[in-house]
């Protein structure tokens, strides 16, 4: 598994605004990686800081939090780093970078929430503040070289302010180097990311996968109240389900994964969408749609090991062909997509809905019997879902 491929495409998740999708860090990324190498930061401090500077902003919820962030002066922009830190902090094989995502926005000068000033915040964060603050200022020039001067100038006035003086100094000797800026909005950003970042490759640990998973899970339930545990909860059903019909451990700890990334993509769909308390126009609902394309897409570079964009975003499929986005249909439906397919049925029939209550047993029973007669949807894995509602429910209250 190549860990860079792995967070380079997961990052791209948090980017998604009502703009579409924005760079922001990747290009972060990209400027931090730099000028840690500039300031001579050793490889494994430069790969702390490529992971914690391309999801720095995890702790984000809303487009609304990202177009405030967007702004270079924000008064108190330290919620969304707590909210990071938190996530981070319950992550065994993350915890490392908590620090670093708690303080990327703490100022040189002190008054930060974390109680930290000056060298006592983390190299790592100080380089990110600052990366993050040089990409938030460039605009569509037709050259970004005409904006060198300016995004300069800006920085200069506050160093020992809001930036490390030595970090700026560090900068200004960078900035006289056209391809500095070059890089940061070519479309080449990922290659040039590749070009400096130390390639970490490591044996397909699924612990270090599932922790990953798990946090990235958090993410996109945190969108909305009437998801809070939706990717958890289809984990869990998909994992039960691979036990049921036989499968090996290692198996149904696949279909965890599969299953708390599902819906990746979702982090693409307006919050309004997501809430909306009637039925969605033609046009929202091709919005929401989309969610299981970005899915694939978000999911294929991350591990060639298993079909893991496959299994997870074919989910609203159907064995007749008649689900999206793909319109795959019968045997090109491999049997743990069928399964996280079933997962995310039953658990969005248990899950209330801004349109709706939350289901009964009945009420579940009735549309999957009938969603195997008129979708083809498979009649073993719905029984093992409705033969075992004890079971279900017994898992399902324990999903915080
Ligand atoms: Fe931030
Ligand atoms: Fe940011
Ligand atoms: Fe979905």
């Amino acid at each position: 598994m190549n860990i860079n491929e792995c967070f380079l495409s997961l990052s791209r998740s948090l980017d998604f605004s009502r703009h579409g999708l924005m760079r922001h860090h990747h290009r972060t990324a990209l400027i931090a990686v730099k000028i840690g190498r500039a300031a001579g930061l050793p490889e494994d401090e430069i790969f702390e800081l490529f992971q914690a500077s391309v999801i720095h902003d995890i702790g984000i919820i809303s487009w609304q939090e990202k177009t405030e962030l967007g702004t270079f002066e924000i008064d108190a922009p330290w919620q969304h780093c707590r909210r990071g830190y938190e996530l981070m902090c319950h992550n065994v094989s993350l915890q490392h970078l908590a620090p670093i995502i708690l303080s990327h926005h703490d100022r040189w000068s002190g008054g930060n929430p974390s109680g930290l000033a000056q060298d006592h915040i983390p190299l790592a964060s100080r380089i990110i503040h600052l990366a993050d603050r040089i990409e938030i200022l460039l605009v569509k020039t037709p050259s970004i070289l005409d904006q060198r001067g300016l995004i300069m100038k800006r920085l200069r006035g506050f160093g020992g302010v809001y930036f490390d003086p030595a970090l700026i100094t560090i900068l200004e000797e960078m900035a006289y180097n056209d391809s500095f800026w070059l890089d940061i909005i070519s479309p080449w950003e990922k290659e040039c990311l590749d070009l400096i970042v130390p390639p970490y490759r490591m044996q397909m640990e699924t612990d270090y996968l599932l922790d990953i998973a798990n946090l990235f899970a958090q993410v996109v339930d945190a969108k909305s109240s009437f998801t809070y545990r939706h990717s958890k909860g289809v984990a869990a059903i998909a994992k039960f389900l691979g036990k049921q019909i036989g499968l090996d451990e290692k198996n149904c700890e696949l279909l965890e994964i599969v299953g708390l990334l599902h819906d990746l993509g979702k982090l693409s769909v307006p919050n309004e969408i997501l809430e909306k308390p009637g039925q969605l126009t033609p046009s929202e609902y091709n919005l929401m749609k989309q969610h299981a394309y970005y899915t694939y897409w978000l999911l294929k570079p991350v591990t060639q090991t298993f079909p893991l964009a496959e299994w997870a975003s074919f989910h609203h499929e159907r064995p007749n062909g008649r689900g999206y986005p793909f319109g795959r249909k019968g045997e090109e439906l491999e049997p743990n997509a069928r399964i996280i397919t079933i997962a995310d049925i039953v658990v969005a029939l248990r899950e209330e809905r801004p349109y709706r209550s939350n289901m009964s047993w009945e009420q579940i029973t009735k549309i999957m019997n009938n969603l195997t007669v008129v979708e083809g949807l498979d009649k073993d894995l719905v029984s093992s879902i409705l033969d075992n509602k004890k079971a279900l429910d017994y898992i399902w209250s324990g999903l915080s």
